[in-house]
């Protein structure tokens, strides 16, 4: 039996499970989980995935199972032709008996919008390509939560890949792992494909946590340390909350699972974070968290509900225009809302954590439906945020039904800062004493 697997049944064996459905729903029967090996060379790349830096850069990380490897990236226009490379650093970790292989980052760059790059990683191993974000308008998102590593989210994952999209938005809930740090490096073998070839970024949710009292009390150590995202770079001192600018749009990823109290670090740093935004450079405002605010389903309500009580009034001042949240294994989209009512200036708040992880659907609602709540299924799938223009966006919600992608849900969105009926937001900065 492989090393990793023996440790695995180990883990299973001496942790409980962090995260628990609650008794008041049933959820559908969850497909079975796909474990997926590395067969190559332990000085061969591994789990590779990128992620943006800045506009033109890009992070290149992955692991190997042998520790002197060069943190190094070769890259170029052409197959097989590198004139350029890069070299970054390289870190590992302990948890209990586990100790992870060498996590290489390497950031690359500057790079051409719109154009793809061949690469390899640490000078050995097959080539991997990516495509960067272009420069200007339209651009085209990937929304999806809770991914997980079962056979629904290869199904995800497979109709994901089946049309182009720029950059991939992932508001919590990677791996599932649980403490069980293999299942880390299996889920990176299994989103290799995906990850290495288009910007995957993504915030974190509680099954990122893996806290073990005294002993791991911060808890996030495999989550920091294998998806280290562009948090320097927008003035934020941890990798559980950070901003980034692509084509015309501002994207904040918050800590659901850090703190957000008003004295807090992170709070502060939002304060100023929207502030900076610019609305004539980024006329989008996008906010992902993991814990939705707004959910009329069964499952984990109230959950989000500290969050939203501290921070809803600073991003309704600033004009925020889409709120997308996971958590909850299912889809709903609400109207534009603020304070727990329809609001025609208020971010549209839409909950995606269908992705297709271990625990399955929550398949139960409250009823009747809430006004506010426009759209509820529960289904696996994934969403797609296709920003036209400064003023225009298309969201879609494509459901897996089984072997094809059906696209269920749709609709036209305008960018609050074009509305002449929303101009009070345009360039409002919320002060303290407003909050
Ligand atoms: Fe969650």
């Amino acid at each position: 039996m492989p090393r990793s697997l023996l440790l695995l049944l180990l883990l299973a064996v001496v942790f409980l499970p962090t995260h628990h459905a609650s008794v008041d729903f049933t959820r559908q029967p969850p497909r079975p989980l796909v474990y997926t090996y590395h067969d190559g060379p332990e000085s061969h790349p591994q789990q590779v995935h990128v992620s943006l830096v800045g506009k033109q850069y890009m992070k290149i990380s992955w692991v190997t199972e042998e520790r002197n490897v060069a943190s190094i990236v070769n890259y170029g226009k052409i197959p097989g032709k590198y004139d350029s490379s890069a070299t970054g650093n390289s870190t590992s970790y302990h948890y209990f008996l586990y100790t992870s292989g060498e996590i290489h980052h390497v950031t690359i760059g500057p790079l051409d919008p719109a154009t793809i790059y061949y690469y390899r990683c640490g000078g050995s191993g097959p080539e991997f390509n990516f495509q960067t974000p272009p420069v200007n308008f339209s651009i085209e998102f990937v929304v999806v939560g809770d991914l997980g590593q079962t056979e629904w989210t290869s199904s995800t994952l497979e109709h994901i890949n089946a049309s182009n999209y720029d950059v991939l938005l992932l508001p919590g809930d990677l791996s599932y792992a649980d403490t069980q740090q293999p299942l880390w490096d299996s889920f990176g073998r299994l989103v290799q494909p995906y990850a290495s070839r288009r910007p995957w970024m993504v915030t974190q949710g509680n099954h990122e946590q893996e806290i073990f009292p005294i002993i791991y009390p911060k808890g996030f150590k495999a989550y920091n340390a294998r998806w280290p995202m562009p948090y320097e770079e927008s003035g934020s001192n941890s990798n559980l909350y950070y901003s980034f600018d692509v084509v015309g749009t501002h994207i904040i990823m918050l800590g659901s699972y850090t703190d957000f109290s008003v004295d807090s670090d992170q709070y502060k740093w939002l304060m100023n974070d929207l502030a900076k935004v610019d609305r004539s450079l980024t006329p989008w405002l996008i906010v992902l968290l993991h814990a939705p605010w707004y959910n009329s389903n069964m499952a984990h309500q109230g959950e989000g509900e500290s969050m939203r009580l501290a921070m809803e009034k600073m991003l309704y001042d600033s004009g925020v225009d889409m709120v997308f949240a996971g958590h909850v294994h299912a889809y709903e989209r609400f109207t534009r809302v603020y304070a727990n009512n329809a609001a025609p200036c208020g971010p549209i708040y839409i909950t995606i954590g269908d992705g297709g992880n271990r625990e399955g659907l929550a398949m139960a609602y409250k009823e009747p439906s809430p006004s506010i709540s426009l759209f509820r299924e529960a289904s696996f799938g994934h969403g797609r945020l296709r920003i036209i223009n400064e003023t225009h966006a298309h969201w879609s919600w494509h459901r897996n039904d089984d072997s094809a992608s059906v696209v269920a849900d749709g609709v036209w969105i305008e960018c609050l800062s074009s509305l002449p009926s929303c101009g009070q937001i345009k360039g409002k900065v919320p002060k303290h004493d407003e909050l």
